[in-house]
C-alpha cells in the first residue's frame, strides 16, 4: 500500500543562501584538511594556555612586587631612623652628606636627603636603568602604587632636614620581566618544535587516507586491481584490509561475470550444433530407411505379379518401428530444448517423469525420487535450475560413476529449497576436471543466490544444492504438495 504524499507547500522559511553561495552555515574551515584542522586545534589550545599562564604570572608578580617593596620600605625606614639616632655625635654639616651617600645604592627603595628648604643633598639619582628593562606595558601591568615615607632628621633637638623614602619597584619588575621572557622563549621554542613534529606526524598518519581515496577512485573506474599497503595505524590497517577484500571480491565477481557471459554466448551455439548433429545422426538414417521402405512398397505394387501380402506387411511393420524410433528421439530432443511440462505440471511431477525417463533408458540403474512437500512451482528460473541440476547429476552418476542406484530428494525448509542427488557409484576422482556440467550447475545456482556443493559420501557422490525460495513464487495460488 502506498502512503499518501503530502504535496501542500510548506510554510517553513527556507534557509537563505549566503552571498558566497555556500549556504548560511558556511565556515571558513569547512574546506580545511584534517591535518590543518588538528594543527589549528592544538594551536588554539596552546594560545589559550599561554594566555592563562600570562594572567597567572602577572597576578603573582603584582602581588610579589608589592610585598617585596613594602618589606624593603619597612626595613630601610627603620635603618634610616637608627642611623639618624646613632649619628647625634657627628657634625651636623657632614651628617646629611653621610646619610645621602650611605643610602644611595639600595634595592626597591630610594632615599633622598632634603635640606630644610627642600633642596636635595647631593646629586639626585639618575633615572632607573637596568640591563633588561621591562617594557612600559609590562611595568604598567605589574606596578603597585608608589609609597613615600618622610622622616625628619633631628640631631640634638635641631631639625637638619628630612629623609624621603620612596618605593622603587622597577628593579623587581625588571627581574620578573627577565624570567618571564626566558620562560616564554623556551615555551615558544618547545611549542614550535612540537607543532612541526605534529604536522609531520599527521602527514605520515593521514597519508593512507589519501591512498584510500585514490584506491576508491580506481574502483570507481572499474580497475579492480587496486590494493592498499597495510598502514601502521591499527584502525587504518583494518580499513585497508577491508578495502583489499572488497577489491578482491569485486574482481572475482567480474571474473565470474565474464565467464558467464562467454558461456552464455557459446551455450546457444553449442546447443544449435548438438541439435543439428542429432537431427543429422538420428533423423537422417530414419528418413532414409522410411524412403527405402516406401520405394520397396512402390516396387512391389508396380510389379507384374500380384503383390506379396507378407512383403507389404513386413515393410509396414518396419515403417512403424522407424516411426516409433523417430518419436522417441523427437521427445528427447524436445525435452532437452524445453523440459516437457515444466511450468504447466507441478515441479515434483516433472522431476518424477524425468527420473522415470532415466529408468527407461538405463534399465541397470534404479532411480528414486522424493519430492514431497514441494510447492507447485517456484518460478520459471528456479524450477528450470532444479530440473537441470537433477538431470545433470543423474547423467553424471550413470556416465562417470557407473551407479546402480540414484536418489534425488527435494524439499522446502527454512525459506530454502534443498535438493540432494546421491549415487552409489565410484565417487568423484581426487583430481577430476570441472566440465560444463558441474560449472553450469554451480553458476545456475549461484545466479539465484544459492549454494552448490559436490562431495563424496560413502561409496558414491553427493550433490547438495540450496536455493532461497523467491518471495513471489511462480504459482502462489497452488502451494499444495503435488501428488
Ligand atoms: N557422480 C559422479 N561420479 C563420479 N565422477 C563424477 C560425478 N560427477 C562428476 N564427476 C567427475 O567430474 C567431472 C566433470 O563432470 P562434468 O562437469 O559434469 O563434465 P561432463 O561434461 O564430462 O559430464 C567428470 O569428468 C567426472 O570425473
Ligand atoms: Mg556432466
Amino acid at each position: 500500500m502506498r502512503l499518501p504524499v503530502d504535496t501542500t507547500p510548506t510554510l517553513l522559511p527556507k534557509p537563505a543562501a549566503a552571498p558566497n553561495g555556500r549556504g548560511a552555515g558556511f565556515r571558513p574551515w569547512s574546506e580545511w584538511s584534517t591535518r590543518a584542522r588538528l594543527v589549528a586545534v592544538v594551536l588554539f589550545i596552546d594560545a589559550l594556555a599561554a594566555l592563562i599562564s600570562c594572567g597567572v604570572i602577572v597576578l603573582n608578580a603584582r602581588n610579589a612586587v608589592r610585598v617585596e617593596t613594602r618589606a624593603s620600605l619597612a626595613t630601610v625606614e627603620s635603618l634610616v631612623a637608627d642611623t639618624i639616632r646613632l649619628s647625634d655625635t657627628a657634625s651636623p654639616d657632614t651628617l646629611l652628606q653621610t646619610l645621602d651617600l650611605r643610602f644611595k645604592v639600595l634595592r626597591h627603595v630610594r632615599v633622598a636627603v632634603l635640606e630644610p628648604d627642600g633642596d636635595q643633598v647631593g646629586k639626585p639619582m639618575p633615572p632607573h636603568k637596568s640591563e633588561r628593562e621591562a617594557p612600559r606595558w609590562f611595568a604598567d601591568l605589574i606596578m603597585p602604587p608608589i609609597e613615600r615615607h618622610t622622616l625628619p632628621i633631628v640631631v640634638n633637638g635641631q631639625t637638619l632636614g628630612t629623609a624621603q623614602i620612596t618605593t622603587q619597584p622597577m628593579d623587581e619588575i625588571d627581574e620578573i620581566w627577565g624570567y618571564a621572557r626566558a620562560l616564554s622563549m623556551t615555551t615558544l621554542a618547545i611549542n614550535a618544535a612540537m607543532l612541526i613534529a605534529l604536522y609531520l606526524a599527521l602527514g605520515r598518519i593521514l597519508a593512507p587516507l589519501q591512498r584510500l581515496g585514490d584506491g576508491l577512485t580506481q574502483l570507481e573506474h572499474h580497475d579492480y586491481t587496486a590494493r592498499l599497503d597495510t598502514p601502521g595505524a591499527r584502525e587504518l590497517a583494518v580499513i585497508a584490509e577491508r578495502f583489499n577484500k572488497v577489491a578482491e571480491a569485486l574482481s572475482e565477481v567480474r571474473g565470474a561475470n565474464g565467464r558467464l557471459n562467454r558461456q552464455l554466448l557459446t551455450a546457444q551455439d553449442d546447443e544449435r550444433r548438438r541439435t543439428a548433429l542429432e537431427l543429422h545422426d538420428e533423423f537422417g538414417p530414419c528418413l532414409f530407411a522410411l524412403e527405402a521402405n516406401a520405394a520397396s512398397i512402390a516396387r512391389i505394387a508396380s510389379g507384374p505379379a500380384e503383390p506379396s501380402r507378407e512383403k507389404l506387411a513386413a515393410r509396414a511393420a518396419e515403417i512403424s518401428a522407424i516411426v516409433g524410433q523417430v518419436q522417441t528421439v523427437n521427445r528427447e530432443l524436445l525435452n532437452r530444448l524445453r523440459p516437457h511440462g515444466l511450468g504447466q505440471a507441478p515441479l515434483a511431477t516433472c522431476l518424477d517423469l524425468l527420473l522415470r525417463g532415466f529408468g527407461q533408458r538405463h534399465p541397470g540403474t534404479t532411480f528414486v525420487g522424493k519430492f514431497d512437500g514441494l510447492a507447485r512451482g517456484y518460478g520459471d528460473l528456479v524450477d528450470l535450475t532444479v530440473f537441470r541440476c537433477v538431470q545433470e547429476s543423474a547423467t553424471n552418476a550413470v556416465r562417470h560413476g557407473g551407479a546402480t542406484r540414484v536418489e534425488a530428494e527435494a524439499m522446502e525448509a527454512d525459506g530454502n529449497l534443498r535438493v540432494t542427488i546421491r549415487d552409489d557409484g565410484s565417487g568423484i576422482p581426487p583430481e577430476h576436471r570441472t566440465g560444463l556440467g558441474l560449472s553450469g550447475m554451480r553458476e545456475r545456482v549461484e545466479a539465484l543466490d544459492g549454494t552448490f556443493a559436490l562431495d563424496n559420501d560413502g561409496p558414491g557422490a553427493i550433490v547438495r544444492i540450496t536455493i532461497p525460495v523467491p518471495p513471489e513464487r511462480g504459482d502462489e495460488n497452488n502451494n499444495a504438495p503435488s501428488a
